[in-house]
């Protein structure tokens, strides 16, 4: 029977265990499970379990490092967080082969940042609330004084503010839009308080209006509350190179020849919608490991991401390749929010190590990096597909999944990698070799 579970957070870890063991009848060494997965520093694991609620353990993922990226002629080990088998590898292969002929270009464009506040007014006449929205300006900018001063020391703050009528959408609906600029940090807590003081600051304005019906003098916030869309935070990252440049032995086919298909697969994504999701799946590939090693937020980047992706109202790849003049060119342009101060980047212990190894970037280097990764796994994914097929170098870094599914001893892992060293990896190939070298011995 279904049975309500009361103040459970407010257990400790151990009775937390206990108390789901009791309930849902888990063995000894089912729960022991859960702590050989607590870190061996105690401070730490505290830490740890303080960033959610009812943290029972810690799940662990690959940290790995690609050495070789080179942007904008400064080179970097840049640091990814995934449990893709292929990830690693591919951007590995591309920061060498971009390396080699220039590296990757790139610049931010805009680092503005978007917060609304959306709330229902009935009166008739939407100009009389805009000018006393007007006038309201210096009381609102003197009730959040103390929340952005710091801000402001900083360089950021509040950019901008308008009042939006939707009214012609829906009934008295009508948002006040922000503008910030929140510096080095992503800035969520910062807009979102500024946010809701300035929603609470108004509505008392409005309630104190004269001149007003007692209709008019009633506004119904409905919420406060940043966007995660940011197309005026964007950063745009390049490699390009003369075509006999793209030469290379693996590519199995002449420069111009794969320089033609490769052209042709991005285009694709710009107007098939199917393709363009996968497509876009292999640069978030690249986005998300970094911004995850980076103690980033990767559900907003990836909510701005696609919905940049279809800002025309069709969804589209988010790269491009232009060919000029024997130039091949390929650029990634992507709204990007994150912070190197602020939210996990100082408390996720390893968050600060990925900070270090990319030497203390700001946000803007930051933005640079990892738009960086992103192109440079959507060329390793572009690049394997228009050649060899995906499968060749996916399934050869899988192999070492399956072994271990398989139980695999490391004597005949290596068994196996000599085995089929020539071969596409399947499981069933994998799973027949095994046989044979176990009942061989
Ligand atoms: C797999 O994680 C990502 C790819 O499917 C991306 C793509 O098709 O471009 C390889």
């Amino acid at each position: 029977m279904s049975q309500l579970i009361c103040g459970f957070s407010k257990l400790t870890t151990g009775e937390k265990i206990n108390r789901m063991a009791s309930l849902l009848n888990l063995a000894g060494s089912e729960t022991k499970l859960l702590e050989s997965f607590w870190h061996s520093d105690q401070k730490i694991q505290q830490r740890l379990e303080q960033f959610s609620e009812n943290t029972l353990s810690n799940f662990l993922s690959p940290f790995g490092v690609v050495p070789n990226f080179l942007i904008n002629s400064k080179s970097y080990w840049v640091p990814m967080v995934t449990e893709e088998s292929s990830v690693v590898a591919a951007a590995a292969h591309s920061a060498k082969y971009w390396f080699k002929r220039g590296g990757f270009h790139a610049e931010v464009i805009s680092t503005s940042k978007v917060g609304q506040i959306h709330f229902l007014w009935h009166g008739d006449d939407g100009d009389k609330l805009a000018q006393l929205f007007s006038g309201l300006d210096g009381q609102i900018r003197a009730a959040i004084k103390p929340l952005i001063t710091r801000m402001e020391e900083r360089g950021g703050g509040v950019t901008s503010w308008k009042l939006v009528d939707r009214t012609n959408q829906m009934p008295g609906l009508y948002q006040i839009l922000i503008t910030f600029e929140t510096c080095d940090a992503m800035g969520a807590n910062f807009i979102n308080s500024v946010l809701e003081r300035v929603a609470l600051e108004f509505s008392q304005g409005v309630e104190e209006a004269s001149g007003f019906s007692t209709d008019e003098l009633k506004v119904e916030i409905i919420m406060s509350i940043l966007s995660n869309y940011t197309p005026d935070s964007l950063v745009r990252c390049w490699v390009e190179c003369d075509i006999s440049a793209l030469n290379s032995p693996e590519l199995g086919m002449d420069a111009a020849e794969f320089a033609h298909r490769f052209q042709t697969a991005v285009k694709i994504s710009q107007i098939d919608t199917f393709r363009a999701t996968t497509h876009n799946k292999g640069i978030f590939n690249g986005v998300d490991a970094v911004v995850m090693a980076t103690g980033n937020d990767f559900r907003a980047v990836e909510a701005a991401g696609h919905t940049y992706a279809a800002r025309d109202g069709q969804y589209r790849g988010l790269t491009d390749v232009t060919i000029q003049d024997d130039r091949f060119r390929f650029e990634l342009t992507l709204p990007l929010s994150v912070g190197t101060v602020g939210g996990l980047t100082s408390l996720h212990p390893l968050a600060e190590f990925s900070l270090k190894i990319l030497n203390e970037p700001d946000a803007k280097e930051l933005m640079m990096i990892i738009a960086a990764t992103g192109l440079a796994q959507n060329f390793s994914a572009v690049r394997s597909l228009v050649t060899t097929g995906i499968q060749r170098g996916h399934m050869r870094m899988h192999l070492l999944n399956i072994l271990n599914q398989l139980k695999a001893t490391p004597l005949e892992v290596e068994r196996v990698k000599e085995m089929t060293h020539n071969q596409a990896i399947s499981f069933s190939l994998v799973s027949e070799t095994l046989n044979k070298i176990r009942k061989l011995h």
